[in-house]
């Protein structure tokens, strides 16, 4: 049923497919407004969080008013907990790079499914497991503003409000097919900072479309394809143990290299790798796994926007800055 008018402008010819990648799921406005609204429904008493996590989540835990438990990772990126949780605890852990499958088996094994929340922002291909809740943040993978997905078994009621601003998000999007990354990047930073409030709000009919219009498939194909190729072109100066070749339709590259400080030398030759999570640097300690991740683990893309040609480029020019040509 169209909107009950005739006639005037085109709308947007999206190819929409039957179905969204993960049918179950709950659309919100980002990943952090599905764990606030999450922690908000169900109130548990306190949750474990990883000393090494985005700031939005800790923001978004901190608005539902639930008490944080800080937890390490061992070297295996294995959380340090109690060997039992309290009674009304939980524990939310993330998957790193889409990396850490063993680790989430090993945790389902040793702690009660139902108090454990999987965060899949960086793993968009890997399916929930069986546990509380996973929740997805798929603009790290896709080109849309925003949107969340929850996954959960608890019976939840919607949020009541609807995001209806995702247009106004969309500049940077818009610009680039125009201008190029660059022209964009601005506006690309007021859409995240715009995120920054929190609420529990359902995911904009906008961005629901064009996740329905996104070619899961082929896009999880290439992304593959792109990481196998930079895997047997950079495994050599690669010491990073999180780079097994079975990776669901990864979210990157994961170089692990502590010889040099990598990342400002790789954005002055063009490759604009993310620098994640810089706040985790002050609760640390400077010798610790989560300083080491934030320092040396520089995430190259090996997304659907490239082809072997250009991750040829690429490559090239990571093994001159490291030979520091
Ligand atoms: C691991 C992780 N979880 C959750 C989020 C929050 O996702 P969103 O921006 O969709 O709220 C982020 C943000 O970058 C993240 O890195």
């Amino acid at each position: 049923m169209h909107s009950g008018t005739f006639g005037g402008y085109f709308p947007l010819e999206l190819n929409l497919s039957e179905q969204h990648y993960y049918p179950t799921a709950r659309g919100y406005r980002s990943a952090r407004s599905a764990l606030y609204h999450l922690l908000t429904e169900k109130k548990p008493q306190r949750l474990w969080l990883p000393r090494l996590i985005c700031q939005s989540v800790i923001e978004a835990v901190k608005a539902a008013r639930v008490e944080i438990a800080w937890y390490t990772l061992d070297e295996a990126l294995f959380p340090q907990l109690p060997a039992v949780l309290a009674e009304s605890d939980f524990v939310l852990f993330v998957d790193y790079m889409g990396h850490c499958q063993p680790q989430k088996e090993k945790l389902m094994r040793l702690y009660p499914a139902g108090r454990i929340i999987f965060d899949h922002s960086q793993s968009f291909y890997n399916a929930p497991e069986p546990v509380f809740a996973t929740v997805y943040s798929p603009r790290k993978f896709f080109g849309v503003a925003d949107g969340g997905l929850l996954v959960t078994q608890d019976a939840m009621p919607l949020p009541a409000s609807q995001d209806r601003d995702s247009f106004t998000r969309m500049t940077h999007l818009l610009l680039q097919h125009e201008y190029g990354t660059r022209a964009g990047y601005e506006d690309f930073q007021h859409a995240e900072t715009a995120l920054e409030d929190i609420e529990a709000s359902r995911m904009s009919a906008l961005t629901e479309k064009l996740l329905l219009s996104v070619n899961y498939q082929k896009i999880k194909a290439v992304r593959q394809r792109n990481y196998m190729f930079l895997r047997q072109q950079l495994a050599s100066i690669n010491a990073s143990p999180f780079c097994a070749d079975d990776i669901a339709g990864p979210f990157c590259y994961p170089l692990y290299f502590t010889g040099k400080k990598l990342r400002p030398r790789l954005i002055e030759q063009g490759i604009f790798v993310a620098s994640y999570w810089q706040e985790v640097l002050s609760h640390v300690s400077e010798k610790s796994v989560e300083a080491d991740y934030v320092n040396y683990m520089v995430p190259l893309p090996c997304d659907q926007r490239y082809e072997i040609a250009d991750l040829k480029v690429m490559c090239q020019r990571v093994l001159d800055v490291i030979a520091g040509k």
